[in-house]
């Protein structure tokens, strides 16, 4: 894919997002498409009555953004309602689809907001929050197309390592290595595949990063020594925050070289998060990050390959004055007769307390000397972090392909690693929200993602989990994590195992083919899951569908996320070929003529759509990603059915990155 169509508009001296590698040049053609304000931060654009808008990434509501006010602003809130404008990630790359056809990225690492449709139902309008951005237009004749050049502009996406497709349990926390033995011994007892748990922040000590509970995770090397033996990978946690504390030689290192972010005087910045007060790495600062890259060496010796990064937005519980500020106002009230109002005001100065724009407007980074404010950068933090994590890992372990995923994150990021979607909840709104995410995401190059399957916040129910692990089987990121305080949700918790036994074991199954579809989709700048509206361009219903995906070449799902349902409504986009999956051993298999169908979708089984002269690759079920036999592959689909199909495996690790190796095998289906 070449440049060709793509217009580059540089207003202001924009700060280096990174975001970009395959630039292009200024372009000198007036803006086509948009209109913009005197002042070039207001961009606006009438919308045919029927246009579709795409994009943006992690961000709540449908596959089609029409109809809300989105706000591209790294924010730390578990309540991913319907009307939040933020999540964790920033992505400001949208795509118009209608009467003129073409996407929009603001490269800006501050706050934009995109309403699309929310004042004025036809009107879209980009407030830019910064003088200083780069606008780029991207022109083409579909969605998919427009995709696939954005994707070339902002590089090839992170390969993860192939184990990291298998399935992933977590939980806040376990909090001992007797705990993470007990999970392991429970999934592997019960016959449940897994190849990763993870470590909360309760393995460090006083949740200092790049400690070891000395106390709960004795000779930790050799506990990850033995996990890796019976094929677990352990995946401890990383968090923005670094606890001040004299004596804890990452917080003096920080302190003494300069490396912390710092207040208007000159002073470290201090806030405080899960250890109490924190300074936080200045990542934008080049010395700093490298610095901090390099502390993920203590647990690479330990024999950890793989990482998550979080409360990088960054989170922030209180500052000590804001904090003093909220006291004295409220003390204020002592013995007073207080009114509802103060009473409701009361409450708002404590919630405000954290994540607080003040606080992010007293931050300051130094780049090549120059003191920036956090606020006018504030989408770059998470992204920094995991970028400083991804440059030590080719030094620090060349011959790993280390997972890594982020919480918070910005486009470019994409291409040293995944984010997963955040704190959501045990709801089953949240199961669709999982779903329409996964497009969205693709579109900003983010590959390797998922959600926390059957929610992290509240409690769930074995029929959510359930229900949640039908969709979380064709996530590459597939991973059960919950907070503390919920129900527990290790699917051998659950009564019917045999359910939940049959239905991890088909993801093992398909994990050939969703490991090919990934990795292409990677090398072809182009999205695994694609909204039926991508794929059969001018059918109308298959236009408006929001719940259903085309999952890689071959085929459709159409996962339930209602209680008590018997099945669902299908839309199927052309004459298909369902399997319905009791297990990777057990299936049927049937025509669907292209139409309305209801199916009959019982919790414990799974139906997969099959395309038009397609199949289905699987293999058989192991109970680890390393025991899957990738030679023996076998194809589900109409008899007669005959195609190639390109395969692809993890043959290696050259600097840091997956080698794979293409075959083409010959699918007949007679
Ligand atoms: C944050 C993370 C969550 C983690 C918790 C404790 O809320 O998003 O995944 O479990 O912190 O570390």
């Amino acid at each position: 894919m070449n440049a060709d169509g793509i217009k580059k508009y540089v207003f202001g001296t924009p700060f280096e997002t990174k975001a970009v590698v395959n630039d292009v040049g200024v372009s000198a053609d007036n803006i086509p498409y948009l209109t913009l304000r005197d002042d070039n931060r207001l961009v606006l654009y009438t919308m045919g009555e029927s246009d579709k808008v795409y994009g943006l990434g992690e961000a709540v509501r449908g596959i089609n953004k029409r109809g809300w006010i989105y706000e591209t602003y790294c924010t730390d809130d578990p309540m991913h309602t319907e009307t939040k404008r933020s999540l964790y990630g920033a992505h400001p790359f949208m795509i118009v689809d209608g009467k003129e056809t073409f996407g929009v990225f603001v490269d800006s690492p501050a706050r934009v907001t995109f309403n699309i449709g929310y004042t004025r139902v036809n009107e879209i309008v980009i407030i830019v929050h910064s003088p200083d951005y780069k606008l780029y237009i991207i022109e083409g004749e579909t969605p998919n197309e427009i995709v696939k050049k954005f994707r070339h502009l902002i590089g090839k996406s992170y390969i993860a390592p192939f184990w990291s497709f298998g399935f992933q349990q977590s939980r806040w926390s376990y909090y001992t290595s007797g705990a993470v033995q007990d999970v392991i011994d429970n999934y592997r007892d019960n016959g449940f595949p897994l190849d990763a748990v993870y470590l909360d922040i309760d393995y460090m000590e006083g949740y200092k990063d790049f400690t070891i509970s000395g106390e709960r995770f004795p000779d930790f090397k050799e506990f990850v020594e033995t996990t890796r033996k019976n094929n677990i990978h352990l995946v401890p946690i990383i968090d923005a925050g670094v606890k001040i504390e004299e004596g804890y030689d990452v917080y003096e290192e920080g302190r003494d070289n300069g490396c912390f972010c710092k207040d208007e005087n000159g002073n470290d910045f201090v806030a405080a998060v899960w250890p109490g007060k924190v300074c936080f790495p200045d990542f934008l600062n080049e010395k700093a990050s490298e610095w901090f890259g390099m502390k993920y060496k203590r647990l690479i010796d330990a024999g950890i390959d793989g990482f998550w990064n979080d409360m990088n937005e960054p989170a922030i519980f209180y500052s000590e004055n804001r904090l003093e500020t909220a006291i004295e106002k409220i003390s204020a009230y002592k013995g007073k007769n207080i009114g509802v109002s103060e009473f409701f005001g009361m409450k708002d100065i404590v919630l405000g307390l954290s994540n607080s724009q003040e606080d992010y407007s007293a931050m300051y980074h130094n780049v090549n000397g120059e003191m920036i404010c956090h606020n006018n950068v504030h989408n770059l933090y998470g992204s920094s972090m995991t970028r400083s994590a991804a440059d030590a890992f080719k030094k620090i372990a060349p011959d790993k392909n280390i997972l890594m995923f982020s919480r918070a994150s910005y486009i470019g990021m994409h291409r040293c690693s995944g984010i997963w979607m955040g704190d959501n909840q045990s709801w089953w709104s949240h199961i669709k929200l999982n779903l329409q995410m996964l497009p969205s995401l693709n579109m900003v190059g983010f590959m390797y993602t998922g959600a926390d399957m059957v929610g992290f916040g509240d409690h769930c129910t074995e029929e959510l989990a359930l229900r949640w692990l039908a969709l979380g089987i064709f996530n590459p990121l597939m991973r059960n994590h919950s907070s503390a305080g919920t129900r527990d949700q290790e699917f051998y918790r659950f009564e019917n195992r045999d359910a939940f036994r049959n239905l991890l074991r088909l993801r093992y199954a398909l994990i050939p083919y969703l490991y090919s579809e990934y990795v292409k989709s990677i090398e072809n700048d182009d999205l695994m899951f694609k909204p039926l509206s991508f794929v059969f361009r001018g059918d109308r219903y298959a236009e408006a569908v929001e719940d259903q995906l085309m999952v890689g070449e071959c085929i459709m799902i159409a996962p339930v996320y209602e209680p008590n349902a018997i099945g669902r409504s299908v839309y199927v986009p052309e004459d298909m070929f369902a399997v319905r999956f009791r297990s990777a051993e057990n299936y049927t298999v049937a025509p669907y003529a292209k139409g309305h169908h209801f199916v009959d979708i019982p919790n414990d089984e799974v139906v997969v759509f099959i395309r038009k002269d397609k199949a289905l690759p699987f293999v058989a079920p192991a109970d680890c990603t390393v025991n899957l036999d990738l030679d023996t592959i076998r194809f589900i689909g109409e008899k007669g059915t005959a195609f190639e199909y390109t395969l692809c495996k993890e043959v290696g690790v050259k600097n840091g990155e997956a080698v794979i190796e293409k075959k083409k095998i010959t699918c007949k289906i007679d």
